[in-house]
C-alpha cells in the first residue's frame, strides 16, 4: 500500500498545473487511513436506541482536535513576508491574492469569543429516528427515554417495562417484536420478486417531479447509497420527494437526499429455539412491511455510491426498489462561520501553498467546513501559547483555510482542511484531483474561509 501511494504522489504531482512552485502537499494517505464513520448509511434494523442513529457531532470533534493539536505548525514564509505575500502569485501566470486591501480588514464586530460561540452553534443535535418507537411520536420518545425508572408508582404495569423504558414500551429489538412505520402498500404475494417488480414503486420513482433547486443523479435504482458522508434519515408516510426535500433543506449540512421503498420484516427476525419451541423467539422470515426512507447526505451522490441492496436478517431478505437521488451540491454555498468573511468559491484546492500552509487534516464524515474552523483556531491557539512559554514575539496564526470534500473513485469521504498562515487567492486553488494506484481522488466544494480580522502573529 505504502509504496503504492508512493509512486501515486508522483503521478499526482505531475498531473498539477506546471510549473509547480511548491511541493505537493495533499495527503493521499490521510484519506486511505483515516477510519470511516461508524454509520455510513440508514440502518436496515431498527433501534430502539435513538442515539445510534447518526448525526454529526461537531462538539465531539471539536474536542478530539483540540485533543491532537498538540505541537507547533508553521509556515515557512511568515511574519511581515508573509503579509507581503497579497502581491505573491502561485505560479508565472499572473495570479494575484483575493482583493484583501487593508480597507477590507477594518475591525468587524466579530470577537474572539463570538468565534467561540460559533464552534457550539453549528452543534447539530442528534436527530432521533422517529420510527424507534411505533405508537409514540418522537417527542414523548425522547421524554420517556430518558427516565431511568423502570416502573411508575401511579399505575400498575401488567408487565415490567425494560431498564429505561415505560409501561407498554415495546423495544423493536427483542425478538420477533414488532417493527414501526410500514406505510407503504402490502406486497402479494409477500416474496423478493414480487417486491421487486412492484408497479407502483417503479411508477412512483419514475414519475417523481424533481423539486426547485436540486438535480436528479439517479433514478428508480435496486439499491440505496452509502457513504461517509451520511448525516441522518427518517421514515416516510409516502414516497414523497418534496417531503424528503423539505427534510433536507432544513437538516445543516444537507446537499442530497436518496428516496426509496425498501421490503422490510414486520417483526424482528428471530430464530431462538425452533419452531415447536412455545417462548415466542422464532420468527425467522415473518411476512414484509413496506417502508419508505429518506437519507441525507453531506456530499453530492451519484449511482456510484448507491452500493447497498439490502441484506437477510435471519432468513428474512430485505430488498430495495425505486432509489431515486437528488442534488444541490453545486448551487450550495456552505454557512458563513463567525468570525470569517463569506466564504469565497475555488475551482479545485489548494495545494501548491506550501509556503503559507501550516498543516492539513482530513475529517471523514459529510462537508463540514465549520470543523476545519475549529482546527485553525485550536493551531493557532496552540503556536500562540508555544510562543508565549518561549518567550518568543510572535506566533503562526491561521488567517485562512481552504475546506474541500474529498471523493475516491467518485464516492465522498471527508473534509479534508488546509491552514494558511495568509490570505491566498482562489487562483492558489488549482488541485484538481489525482490518482493514487488505481484510486481517483476528486475535489468537491472547494471554499475558503479567511478571517475578518487577520490575526498579526504579534505577541
Ligand atoms: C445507546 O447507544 C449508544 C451508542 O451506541 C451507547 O453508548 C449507549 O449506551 C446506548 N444507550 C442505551 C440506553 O442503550
Ligand atoms: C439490481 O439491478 C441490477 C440491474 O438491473 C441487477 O443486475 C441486479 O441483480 C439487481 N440486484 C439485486 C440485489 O436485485
Ligand atoms: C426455547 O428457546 C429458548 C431461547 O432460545 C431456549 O432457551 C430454550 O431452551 C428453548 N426450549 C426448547 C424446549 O427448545
Ligand atoms: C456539479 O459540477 C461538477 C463540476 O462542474 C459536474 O461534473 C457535475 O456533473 C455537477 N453535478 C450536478 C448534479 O449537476
Ligand atoms: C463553486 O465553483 C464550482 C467550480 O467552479 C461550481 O461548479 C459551483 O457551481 C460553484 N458553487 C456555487 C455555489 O456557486
Amino acid at each position: 500500500m505504502r509504496s503504492n501511494l508512493l509512486v501515486a504522489v508522483a503521478i499526482a504531482r505531475l498531473a498539477v498545473a506546471a510549473p509547480a512552485p511548491a511541493p505537493q502537499q495533499f495527503d493521499f494517505a490521510a484519506v486511505l487511513e483515516a477510519p470511516s464513520p461508524s454509520v455510513t448509511g440508514p440502518p436496515l434494523t431498527v433501534v430502539a436506541n435513538a442515539t445510534s442513529t447518526f448525526s454529526v457531532d461537531t462538539a465531539s470533534i471539536a474536542a478530539s482536535v483540540s485533543a491532537e493539536v498538540t505541537t507547533v505548525a508553521t509556515a515557512s514564509i511568515t511574519g511581515a513576508s508573509a503579509s507581503a505575500a497579497s502581491t505573491e502569485e502561485p505560479s508565472s501566470t499572473g495570479l494575484e491574492k483575493r482583493g484583501w486591501g487593508s480597507t477590507s480588514t477594518t475591525a468587524k464586530s466579530s470577537s474572539s469569543s463570538s468565534q467561540k460561540a460559533s464552534t457550539s452553534s453549528t452543534v447539530q443535535s442528534t436527530v432521533s429516528s422517529s420510527s424507534a418507537l411505533p405508537t409514540t411520536s418522537s417527542t414523548s420518545t425522547t421524554s420517556q427515554q430518558s427516565s431511568t425508572s423502570t416502573t411508575s408508582s401511579q399505575t400498575a404495569c401488567p408487565t415490567t417495562p425494560e431498564a429505561g423504558t415505560y409501561c407498554g414500551f415495546i423495544n423493536p429489538e427483542d425478538p420477533c417484536a414488532p417493527q414501526p412505520d410500514g406505510y407503504g402498500p402490502k406486497v402479494t404475494p409477500d416474496t423478493v420478486a414480487a417486491f421487486e417488480a412492484y408497479p407502483e414503486f417503479h411508477a412512483d420513482a419514475l414519475s417523481a417531479i424533481t423539486p426547485a433547486s436540486y438535480v436528479q443523479v439517479f433514478r428508480d435504482l435496486n439499491a440505496s447509497t452509502s457513504a461517509n458522508s451520511y448525516i441522518t434519515y427518517k421514515d416516510l408516510t409516502s414516497y414523497s420527494v418534496s417531503d424528503c426535500a423539505n427534510f433536507c433543506d432544513t437538516t445543516d449540512l444537507c446537499t442530497a437526499f436518496n428516496i426509496y421503498v425498501e421490503r422490510d420484516p414486520s417483526i424482528n427476525p428471530t430464530a431462538n429455539g425452533d419452531a415447536s419451541n412455545s417462548t415466542g423467539q422464532y420468527c425467522p422470515n415473518p411476512s414484509s412491511i413496506t417502508n419508505y426512507k429518506c437519507s441525507l447526505w453531506g456530499s453530492s451522490i451519484d449511482a456510484t455510491s448507491a452500493t447497498n441492496f439490502g441484506d437477510y436478517r435471519e432468513s428474512f431478505q430485505v430488498v430495495i426498489a425505486a432509489s431515486n437521488g437528488y442534488d444541490k451540491t453545486n448551487t450550495t454555498t456552505p454557512a458563513t462561520l463567525p468570525g470569517y468573511e463569506q466564504p469565497s468559491n475555488c475551482t479545485g484546492a489548494i495545494s501548491a501553498g506550501g509556503s503559507y500552509c501550516l498543516g492539513s487534516r482530513f475529517f471523514p464524515g459529510p462537508y463540514n467546513p465549520s470543523v476545519c474552523g475549529i482546527y485553525a483556531q485550536a493551531q493557532t491557539a496552540t503556536n500562540k501559547a508555544a510562543a508565549k512559554n518561549n518567550g518568543a514575539k510572535a506566533y503562526v496564526p491561521s488567517n485562512m483555510f481552504n475546506a474541500y470534500m474529498v471523493k475516491v473513485n467518485s464516492v465522498a469521504q471527508g473534509t479534508y482542511c488546509s491552514l494558511f498562515n495568509t490570505v491566498l487567492s482562489d487562483s492558489w486553488a488549482a488541485f484538481e484531483g489525482g490518482w493514487s494506484g488505481q484510486n481517483f481522488f476528486g475535489v468537491e466544494s472547494s471554499w475558503t474561509y479567511a478571517l475578518s480580522e487577520q490575526d498579526s502573529g504579534k505577541l
